[in-house]
């Protein structure tokens, strides 16, 4: 399967963005390919209905990569209980044509202890694009985000987090599979 990870960071060191790195790692290691899109490399203009912006480099580039998808991963930072402006604003571009009937998982990260409103969100979001949330989702938060920080130095509870992302990983993977199956 090709997975797409749309990461929703505009931060270079994004913990939301490693943590979508940590995500691609994964899907390799279990055979299937991954693709990061990350939306601080290939930013987008700004969704505008008046003007498609087809020709943009990065816009066309993310429209193919969504296309071509068999399951998608969401990584958003949680901004004032929400996903980012640059995720939305990246969704805002795409349709039900790249999402309908593909798993989607959402990932995030917070400053708080977990970062359930962007998931909560996110969720929302993909049922009006017509995906298939995952039921699992991944929220690194407050002290966990050391895991995906610059300099990660191992700290007790790194091994946790990354236990639990395996876990999810690995049922979206089955959950995406046994549906492109059956599709
Ligand atoms: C504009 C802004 C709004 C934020 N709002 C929240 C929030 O509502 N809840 C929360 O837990 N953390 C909030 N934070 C903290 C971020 O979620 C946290 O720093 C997160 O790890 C950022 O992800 P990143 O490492 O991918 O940039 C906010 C940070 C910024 C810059």
């Amino acid at each position: 399967m090709r997975i797409v990870i749309l990461a929703g960071s505009n931060r270079k060191e994004a913990t939301s963005t490693k943590l979508g790195e940590y995500a691609a790692h994964i899907i390799r290691q279990k055979g299937d390919e991954a693709i990061l899109f990350d939306l601080y490399k290939r930013p987008l203009p700004f969704y505008s209905p008046d003007e498609a912006a087809l020709e943009h480099e990065h816009l066309s580039g993310l429209m193919h990569e969504m296309l071509a998808a068999d399951a998608i991963v969401l990584v958003t930072p949680e901004y004032h209980g929400s996903i980012s402006g640059v995720l939305k604003n990246a969704l805002d571009h795409l349709g039900q044509a790249h999402f309908n009937g593909k798993v989607v998982l959402a990932a995030s990260s917070a400053g708080g202890a977990v970062g359930v409103s962007s998931l909560l969100q996110l969720q929302a979001i993909v049922r009006n694009l017509h995906g298939v949330n995952a039921p699992d989702w991944i929220s690194i938060g407050g002290l966990q985000r050391r895991r995906f920080e610059a300099g990660y130095d191992g700290y007790e509870g790194g091994q946790d987090i990354e236990d639990r992302i395996h876990l999810v990983v690995e049922s979206f993977l089955n959950l995406a599979r046994k549906l492109s199956r059956a599709i």
